[in-house]
């Protein structure tokens, strides 16, 4: 049984904290997209982690951890969390010999081009994440699993260089001395070959297991079918999540979607329920929204429904966890986007491009006091009716409800 946990917005919704809080269900937490530009917070007994790479499933000491051939690596960082979580997570952790690997270069082209993109820059994490998958879809990417015959490799980096001499110095990335590549490349071996292997034979020889795919960025950053250019460069949606792992379509059975009881998005690009005002400051502030991976300040604003609507169909939800609902404490009033409007004409479905689109509110009376409740019964009503409010207007249960960082903090209806 595989099932799934997948962002509703654009990233940074609680995913690591709901897949922390079930992963003692799972035999395997699988990542399956992505790479280190995630940053997936876990809070357990007052100590906070930060995981990049690693599954959210590696504080639960049972669970084997699975990185898919869906995500992009950067060796030195797999290298620094393993390190940092030790747990014995090297006896519970594949890497897929397919998945390609982040280079420095990646990186250094990533930093050039939002730096020539200008006013138009997306906004990226500088983690490489673009151009590793971009050399992917040209043909001209390198796998982890080619990490067994060095020599090999590094008279295939050796004609990449060559062959991209002329872009990387437009650029002004530096091309690097190929022996200090090669030194790095055989750390990267040491550190990690023994954990790579085939995770799609893996997975299939274990399918009958308890499986959980922890989705990373977030539907709206889809490279498909989310607001592009401004989206992450893989697919984050149920479907990539088949496609990062090699789980066959038939074998996927729970979705769970996650979305904030407002909405954040870190980086450029439109976000038409944003507060850009003292309302939205409130939110940052009482939210922390500060980003995990990169701390740069979240753009704050409402709950929008015809996004989150998009996102449970494009998923194909099951149910929802709303998370942070204690952030809206002690407003007095709380807004919804329940509809567009573009050039004076209603617009209910998500459209492939938001230009010139305003958001429709409904106002509904705010509550204060839902901070770390723990069941429905100690919710405030006006909570309740908010969150009954957003089941209607999306047509999705709400199965969690997340009042705190913290693993306890959760309702479970
Ligand atoms: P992810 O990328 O989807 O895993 O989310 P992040 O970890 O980047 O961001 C979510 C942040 O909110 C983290 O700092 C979490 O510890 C925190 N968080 C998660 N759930 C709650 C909640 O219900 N209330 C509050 N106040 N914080 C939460
Ligand atoms: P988690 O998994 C929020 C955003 C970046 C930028 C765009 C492209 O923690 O939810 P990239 O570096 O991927 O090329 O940047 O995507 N972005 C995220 N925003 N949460 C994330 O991950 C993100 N990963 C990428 O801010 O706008
Ligand atoms: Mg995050």
């Amino acid at each position: 049984m595989v099932d799934l946990i997948v962002g509703l917005q654009w990233g940074d919704e609680g995913k690591g904290k709901i897949v922390d809080l079930v992963a003692k269900n799972y035999d395997v937490v699988i990542r399956s997209q992505g790479g280190h530009n995630a940053g997936h917070t876990v809070v357990l007994d007052g100590k906070k982690y930060a995981l990049h790479l690693l599954p959210s499933g590696v504080l639960n000491p049972n669970a084997v951890n699975v990185i898919g051939n869906g995500v992009v690596v950067y060796p030195p960082q797999l290298i620094k969390e393993i390190k940092e979580f030790d747990k014995n997570i090297k006896n519970r952790l594949l890497i897929s010999d397919k998945a390609h690997m982040i280079l420095d270069h990646h990186i250094a082209i990533d930093k050039a081009r939002e730096r020539l993109r200008g006013k138009n820059a997306i906004g990226t994490t500088s983690r490489g994440i673009g151009p590793a998958y971009a050399d992917k879809i040209a043909r001209a990417g390198v796998r982890m699993g080619e990490l067994k015959d060095i020599d090999k490799l590094i008279g295939k980096l050796s004609d990449y260089y060559e062959m991209n001499k002329g872009y990387l110095e437009y650029l002004g990335v530096k091309i690097p001395d190929i022996n200090d590549v090669k030194k790095q490349l055989i750390f990267y071996k040491e550190e990690l070959f023994e954990n790579i292997t085939d995770t799609t034979k893996y997975l299939w020889d274990n399918i009958s297991k308890n499986m959980l795919l922890e989705g990373a960025q977030a539907t709206l950053l889809d490279i498909d079918h989310g607001t592009y250019p401004y989206v992450t460069s893989s697919n984050t949606i149920a479907s990539g999540a088949l496609t990062g792992s090699g789980i066959p379509p038939k074998k996927l059975n729970k979705v769970t979607g996650i979305a904030k009881a407002y909405t954040t998005r870190v980086g450029n690009g439109p976000f038409p329920t944003e507060e850009s005002g003292e309302e939205g400051e409130r939110i940052r502030k009482q939210g922390a929204e500060f980003g995990t991976t990169t701390g740069r300040p979240r753009r704050c604003g409402w709950f929008d429904v015809v996004a989150a609507k998009y996102a449970i169909t494009i998923n194909s939800c099951d149910e929802v966890a709303l998370m942070k609902l204690d952030v809206l404490d002690g407003f007095k009033e709380v807004k919804v986007g329940v509809g567009y409007e573009r050039n004076g004409k209603r617009l209910d479905y998500f459209p492939s491009d938001l230009d010139d689109v305003k958001p429709v509110y409904e106002t509904l009376p705010g509550w204060d006091g839902s901070s770390g409740a723990r069941k429905w019964g100690d919710l405030p009503d006006n909570a309740k009716k908010y969150i009954e409010f957003l089941e209607e207007k999306t047509g999705c249960k709400i199965k969690y409800i997340s009042t705190g960082a913290e693993r306890e903090d959760t309702i479970v209806r």
